[in-house]
């Protein structure tokens, strides 16, 4: 049975690698993308999105436009990782123009596509989540009609990417990551920041993965090479990702959402996000001892099958 999924990102170069795994995959109908503001303005994200489908020749994909700034906070993006363009700021002259676009905006789409497709989408959420917070308001009933819902966002252990407590997709727009907890009451996957930061991909793989002789790897190859030389740098390294290689965040969650047997540990527990704190607004709140008594609780990815993950990596580039 393919699996359908929605695609909601703010692409970025983990956000084109979770792309390119998805449409490598066999088993995948990627029904729609729906673009947020986040490693870079929307604009940009609009753009590198259809860059990326160029590159897959996938331009038969919709790419709708969502939101460009959070729903309160104030706007903030990772262009010192990404490049300020979200995509390694390398020239890209052929790149495809926004005349592509679908006309509908992303939260109509979103809800259009799986009222047609009623129990059967997976929401695959890679950005901030303000587009899916904007669903829900529209349509309530929007997340009982998914099939499931798999975020990468939210942290286990305090611990920062952009805020000392903080992980980017919940600390862009901690009122829209509240609210999807909340109210996306489906069964829900969450890729947090340290479980990523553990099961990082070898940088020697990484090498061997960008090596391939193929139009998907020197694009990958260009548009990566500024993230990678700042993960790779020993500070980074250190006091931010605590891992030893490469950590593309949202291909975890994407790989979770198109095969099955790729978390090998997971716990389930009722979840929520820090709105107040001054160190801690936009951290993900584990609540253990149930004392939000929320019926609802998510799946916190724990570990993977990394050789499969691998092997999906090496697909997608090929
Ligand atoms: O914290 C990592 C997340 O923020 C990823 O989704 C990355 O693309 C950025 O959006
Ligand atoms: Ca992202």
């Amino acid at each position: 049975m393919k699996k359908k999924l929605i695609i909601d990102l703010d692409t970025g170069v983990d956000d084109a690698q979770a792309i390119m795994v998805a449409l490598a995959a066999p088993n995948v109908e990627v029904l729609g993308i729906t673009c947020c503001f986040g490693n870079t303005p929307l604009e940009n994200v609009l753009k590198n999105t259809l860059r990326v489908l160029k590159v897959c020749n996938r331009l038969d994909i919709p790419v709708y436009c969502g939101c460009s700034e959070p729903l309160l906070a104030r706007k903030r993006h990772a262009g010192d990782y990404h490049g300020k363009d979200g995509l390694g700021d390398v020239p890209d002259p052929d790149a495809p123009g926004l005349e592509l676009l679908q006309k509908k905006k992303a939260a109509p789409a979103m809800i259009k596509i799986v009222n047609q497709n009623p129990g059967e989408v997976r929401l695959v959420a890679t950005a901030p989540l303000t587009n899916l917070a904007v669903a829900v308001q529209l349509d309530p009933s929007f997340p009982k009609k998914l099939n499931a819902l798999y975020i990468m966002g939210g942290n286990t252990e305090s611990r920062g990417n952009t805020t000392a407590c903080g992980e980017f997709n919940f600390v862009a727009d901690p009122e829209a990551a509240y609210i999807v907890l909340d109210r996306y009451t489906c069964p829900t996957y969450i890729a947090p920041w340290e479980f990523s930061c553990r099961n990082s991909l070898p940088w020697s793989f990484c090498d061997h993965w960008l090596s391939q002789n193929t139009e998907k790897a020197a694009f990958m190859k260009k548009i990566a090479s500024l993230s990678m030389k700042k993960a790779r740098s020993a500070d980074y390294q250190k006091e931010i990702t605590a891992g030893q290689g490469f950590n593309s965040c949202d291909t975890y969650a994407m790989a979770a959402a198109i095969d099955d047997a790729l978390i090998t540990e997971s716990e389930e527990v009722a979840v929520t996000v820090e709105l107040e704190g001054t160190n801690t607004r936009g951290m993900m709140v584990l609540d253990y001892i149930e004392q939000l008594k929320k019926k609802h609780k998510a799946f916190i990815m724990k570990n993977i099958d990394l050789e499969r993950f691998k092997q999906m990596f090496m697909n997608s580039l090929k």
